[in-house]
């Protein structure tokens, strides 16, 4: 018996890296997956012949609500349930500027459109993805929505407008949703790798040249698939770090030591 038995999760940004390998691992844990990427995106068939049946591709663009709504449509009909949403999609600084890490762009350098696009992609997506699928998940009485958005300090990085405040907006967005959303038995925490991971994202090869000290994608599994499960139940405005994820201690321990309030509880 799988953890993630009978469940169906959507993610977004499947076509590759971290939401792959999510992809791969809440399979393994027994999930059906509908792995969401852009239209067009050849990666995403790619995926879908190596991670065979029981991951459902659907092109999609999350930041179009729209094609949310469709997103959530064939879910329903094709995998005949939804119980997870894992808001992963994004995009990085690597769209504005390849090396922003080691030559970071000021804001005033960037176009309107590029900070439109980003705040689109990473922080609307999520609100958009998450309003198709809750009055599903409420009518049910159970559901779990995982937001991944990044590190705290990267939010606030020196040259990383737009992709800070996108992610910003959508970790104090998690907070919300998870006050709406209580007592309802759908939860809402946030998963981040907790550093720059190997993946197409981080591609300042001056900044980080050894990607075997990056976080690995796999590290996102034990959180994700422990988060979608059953045994999460009433653990919601939760930020989960991957990278501090335990794997010699019991799954509860694990997210115990690697979880802390979402957002940022201070005074202030
Ligand atoms: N790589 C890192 O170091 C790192 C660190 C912290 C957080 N994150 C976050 O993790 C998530 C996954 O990033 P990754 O590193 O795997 O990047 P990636 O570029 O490898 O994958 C992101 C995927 O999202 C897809 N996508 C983007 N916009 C989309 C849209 N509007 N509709 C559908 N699909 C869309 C892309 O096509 C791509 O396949 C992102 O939200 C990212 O911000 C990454």
């Amino acid at each position: 018996m799988g953890a993630l038995d009978s469940k169906t999760v959507i993610v977004t940004g499947a076509a590759r890296g971290l939401g792959q390998a999510m992809s791969r691992g809440l399979i393994a844990a027994g999930a059906t997956v509908v792995g969401v990427d852009l239209p067009g995106e050849v990666e995403l068939d790619r995926t879908a012949k190596a991670l065979g049946g029981k991951f459902l591709p659907c092109h999609a663009n999350v930041a179009e609500e729209a094609d949310c709504a469709r997103v959530v449509a064939h879910a329903l009909e094709t995998a005949g349930g939804l119980h997870v949403l894992i808001n992963n999609a994004g995009m990085g600084m690597q769209v504005i500027n390849t090396f922003n890490s080691s030559d970071p762009t000021p804001f005033w350098k960037l176009r309107p459109d590029q900070w439109h696009d980003m705040l689109g992609n990473n922080a609307t997506s999520q609100f958009l993805m998450a309003r198709a699928c809750v009055p599903h998940l409420i009518a049910q009485g159970w559901g779990r929505i995982i937001n991944v958005t990044t590190s705290l300090a990267t939010m606030l990085l020196r040259g990383f407008t737009p992709y800070g405040p996108s992610k910003a907006a959508a970790e104090a967005h998690s907070v919300i949703m998870a006050s709406d959303l209580e007592g309802t038995g759908v939860t809402v925490n946030v998963l981040v790798p907790g550093g720059a991971a190997n993946t197409r994202m981080i591609s300042d090869f001056k900044r980080y040249p050894d990607r075997a000290a990056l976080v690995q994608p796999v590290k996102m599994v034990a959180p994700a698939v422990w988060i979608a499960s059953n045994q999460s139940d009433g653990v919601t405005g939760r930020r989960f770090i991957a990278k501090n994820w335990d794997e010699s201690l019991t799954p509860a321990e694990a997210a115990l030591a690697a979880c802390a309030p979402a957002g940022w509880r201070t005074n202030g």
